[in-house]
């Protein structure tokens, strides 16, 4: 018995050179004991037929999403929830773009949007599409919706050219499809996870305010990789322009003081991370009128201390088991990390160097070092999702260790 023994996999298959690779990848999948249902867009039927991919899955190819008898004997609808995951392989750019933005012009793309199910993208391009930032953004954007990757692979293309954008190998894609439909453990079932996130808004009068550069991405990050370990988890986030992570609840908050209060109201809870970059000012009497430019030259603010949210849980009585904080520090990472987690009173501060050039701010790529009282990792450069998953299964095995498993 396989794992795939008695799954169904509805492959879509996109017009590519690549595309021949899928009659080894249909006869892979029999083998496996999966049965095989197929999609071809238009562009692929100009690589492979239908006929000779219906011999080999044993079943109906599809192609056309207006067919009468297809909708009767099996719509797009019905396509899609008949299976167990989907594999769109190869995906070309274009149909990357569709999926991005939801587009449904075609039965392929219809399928894939209509379905609940895991989706896996094996991309097959020229390296210069594969590279250009279109695409690179797109294939960002299916990572956060959990859409999993496959390749490309290196190495000399149809084109002539060198560089990714080689399918994957039919075995390798296998492989992906086993991984996706593995049963995930989920530690954190039945415990709790609270983080804040994004920058806080202070107001200086009903139309400004001050703020900073917080993307919110790496608390975002976080607070996916905890709901998919199976904790409760609550984002109070600040002002971002992010989409809300699945399983995640959401709430709200501008100020550092609504923060505080809304995170205070989550607890108890068994693990708390501190992402969100507080403002450490507020403006001491926020004018209840908009502030008029006058003779007399430009107002003076005056400032007041915000509460140190991370500070002022780690003391509380409701302190969660595990306490992390963040520290975005322009120079002597580590040092001032160090003096932070005594300062702040918490378990682990994950550190990160916020100069100007090096990109985090607002990027997608993180370096990070955990300082505990045990000792400092260094960890490599990663995406802020690889971060957070390793942070997150990191934290989950502190709990399991300080608790024992969940009841
Ligand atoms: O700004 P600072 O370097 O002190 O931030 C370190 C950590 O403290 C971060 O995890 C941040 O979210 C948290 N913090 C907070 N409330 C503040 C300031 C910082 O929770 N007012």
């Amino acid at each position: 018995m396989t794992l795939l023994a008695g799954k169904t996999v509805l492959l879509i298959i996109g017009g590519g050179i690549a595309a021949y690779k899928t009659h080894d990848l249909v006869r892979l999948l029999k083998t496996r004991g999966a049965s095989v249902r197929i999609i071809l867009t238009k562009a692929a039927e100009e690589f492979v037929t239908p006929l000779s991919l219906s011999s080999l899955s044993g079943g109906k190819v599809y192609t056309d999403l207006f067919s009468l008898t297809d909708e009767v004997e099996m719509g797009h609808i019905q396509l899609s929830r008949a299976a167990d995951l989907l594999v769109v392989a190869p995906v070309t750019a274009d149909l990357m773009a569709k999926m991005a933005h939801g587009l449904a012009d075609d039965l392929a793309s219809t399928a894939l949007l209509a379905t609940d199910k895991p989706v896996l993208i094996a991309p097959a391009m020229n390296v210069r599409m594969w590279r250009h930032r279109a695409t690179q953004r797109n294939v960002e954007a299916l990572k956060r919706d959990g859409v999993g990757l496959v390749g490309p692979n290196d190495g000399e293309m149809a084109c002539g050219e060198f560089g990714a954008g080689r399918m994957a190998e039919p075995g390798e894609i296998v492989d992906a499809i086993v991984d996706m439909l593995k049963p995930r453990t989920q530690p954190l079932a039945g415990r709790k996870v609270v983080i804040t996130a994004g920058p806080t808004r202070e107001p200086i009068d009903p139309v400004r305010f001050i703020s900073n550069h917080s993307s919110g991405k790496q608390g975002y990050a976080i607070a996916r990789a905890a709901a998919e370990l199976g904790a409760e988890t609550v984002l109070v986030s600040g002002p971002v322009s992010l989409a809300i992570p699945p399983g995640v609840q959401m709430i709200p908050v501008e100020t550092a003081e609504d923060m505080l209060a809304a995170t205070t109201d989550e607890l108890p809870a068994d693990i708390a991370i501190f992402t969100a970059a507080v403002a450490d000012w507020r403006v001491a009497a926020q004018a209840g009128q908009k502030l008029k430019k006058s003779a007399a030259g430009p107002p003076t603010l005056t400032l007041a201390e915000n509460p140190d949210i991370l500070a002022t849980i780690s003391r509380s009585g409701n302190r969660p088991e595990i306490v992390v904080g963040f520290a975005a520090e322009t120079e002597n990472v580590v040092e001032h990390a160090t003096q932070k987690l005594r300062k702040k009173g918490c378990d682990l501060i994950v550190a990160n160097d916020v100069r100007r050039d090096s990109g985090v701010l607002g990027g997608d790529r993180n370096t990070v070092h955990l300082v505990s009282e045990s000792g400092t990792e260094n960890w490599p450069e990663m995406s802020k999702d690889e971060v957070a998953g390793r942070l997150m299964e990191r934290l989950a095995g502190m709990l399991i260790k300080q608790q024992g498993p969940s009841g």
